[in-house]
């Protein structure tokens, strides 16, 4: 009998301790471990960067909600995607990436692995010729972010899928803004899931962390050993808050998504706004594939408004409730300026975002509350 997401998401990888029958993983923080002999070890626990068992909870429970064979914690979501490009591009090997990928991702590529040899194009991914375009013999990976960060565009990961793997390439989706509950990118094609648990997986705003969860055994055992052998692991507190935050990951989510349909509606019927992007409204341009990939729509909102970018700005510091900082994800109601705050990395590049966009990320206060701040703010 298979296991529901909720199920998985409080049970895999958590069995009650053998030792005391703790109901929750402890936070073993220990480096290293009393071996029985030499090479006797207890469970293949040696040193805390190769394994450590409260991070291997998180990592089965990872593995489990994102239906995947192996699952790899680590400290930030960037060193899970450091750790993923060096495992699986050397020089002059070429990436698809979004052109609204998320500022820190787009500095990974463009600041960071381009002085090694990484080449990329920016594409955008909803348009399928365009990226079967841009593919070339070097093309390792194609890089989805699907809702993507800030602009909410979609692409369509089973045929995303099917383009990498009939150019030999990998299929990676970075499924933070989506969260495993209303996406599954492995069961559509993809073949590596990457986070930032740090946003809806963690979901409370008090941990940094990255994953990776491959689809298959080899990919993911090499993507093990790069782990260990780099050493960007998540620390067992870290991995422990995390384990806590991806427990009620569906309840969540369905109160996210419960609260920014409401969102929506008001923003949609509010003079000053100009534009509303969310996936989940017919008139964008992705509704279609995301309504066939997604289980709901999310909790992220981008719009615009009528005044430009000081107007923006007015806005991020008139709200009281939604709280302005950058991040999100997490129960709280957040609101930020991406032009001069996530993505101020990508000014003047092909990333650039509008500077009158405002983006929230709608947590799971009271909505009445969430919509009256909105409307004193939008003024
Ligand atoms: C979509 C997306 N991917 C990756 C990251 C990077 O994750 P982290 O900040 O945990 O390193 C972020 C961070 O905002 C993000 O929004």
């Amino acid at each position: 009998m298979s296991n529901g997401f909720e199920t998985l998401a409080i049970h895999a990888g958590q069995e009650p301790d053998p030792v005391t029958g703790a109901v929750v993983p402890p936070i073993y923080a220990t480096s290293t471990y009393k071996q029985d002999g030499v090479g006797g070890l207890r469970g293949g626990y040696e040193y805390s960067r190769s394994a450590n068992p409260t991070r291997t909870a998180l990592e089965e429970a990872l593995a489990a909600v994102e239906g995947g064979v192996r699952g790899m914690a680590f400290a930030s979501g960037l060193a899970a995607e450091d750790t993923l490009l060096r495992t699986v591009c050397k020089p002059n090997d070429h990436v698809v990436i979004p052109n609204d990928a998320y500022g820190g991702t787009y500095r990974l590529f463009s600041k960071v692995h381009e002085r090694w040899g990484l080449h990329y194009d920016p594409v955008p991914l909803g348009d399928l010729d365009a990226v079967a375009a841009a593919m070339t013999q070097k093309t390792k990976l194609i890089w989805v972010e699907t809702p993507t960060n800030p602009l909410l565009g979609i692409a369509d990961i089973a045929a995303l899928a099917q383009l990498a793997h009939e150019n030999d390439a990998l299929l990676v989706v970075d499924n933070t803004f989506a969260s495993p509950y209303l996406q599954q990118p492995l069961a559509l094609g993809a073949d590596v899931v990457v986070h930032s648990t740090t946003k809806y997986v963690g979901g409370h705003s008090d941990v940094v962390g990255g994953a990776l969860i491959a689809a298959d055994k080899g990919l993911g055992d090499e993507l093990a050993y790069h782990q260990n052998a780099m050493g960007g692991v998540a620390g067992p507190f870290d991995a422990w808050l995390t384990l806590r935050g991806l427990k009620t990951l569906g309840v969540r989510m369905d109160r996210h998504c419960d609260n920014a349909e409401r969102v929506v509606d008001l923003l949609l019927a509010h003079p000053r706004v100009t534009q509303v992007l969310y996936p989940g409204l017919d008139e964008h341009p992705g509704h279609e594939v995301a309504a066939k990939q997604m289980k709901r729509f999310g909790g992220m909102v981008s719009f615009r408004v009528d005044g430009g970018e000081q107007e923006a700005v007015d806005v991020c510091d008139r709200t009281k409730l939604f709280t302005l900082g950058e991040s999100l994800g997490g129960v709280e109601s957040l609101i930020e300026h991406p032009g001069r705050m996530t993505h101020a990395s990508a000014a003047g590049s092909p990333l650039e975002v509008p500077g009158d966009l405002v983006r929230l990320s709608v947590g799971i206060e009271t909505v009445d509350d969430l919509l009256a701040d909105l409307t004193q703010a939008l003024g």
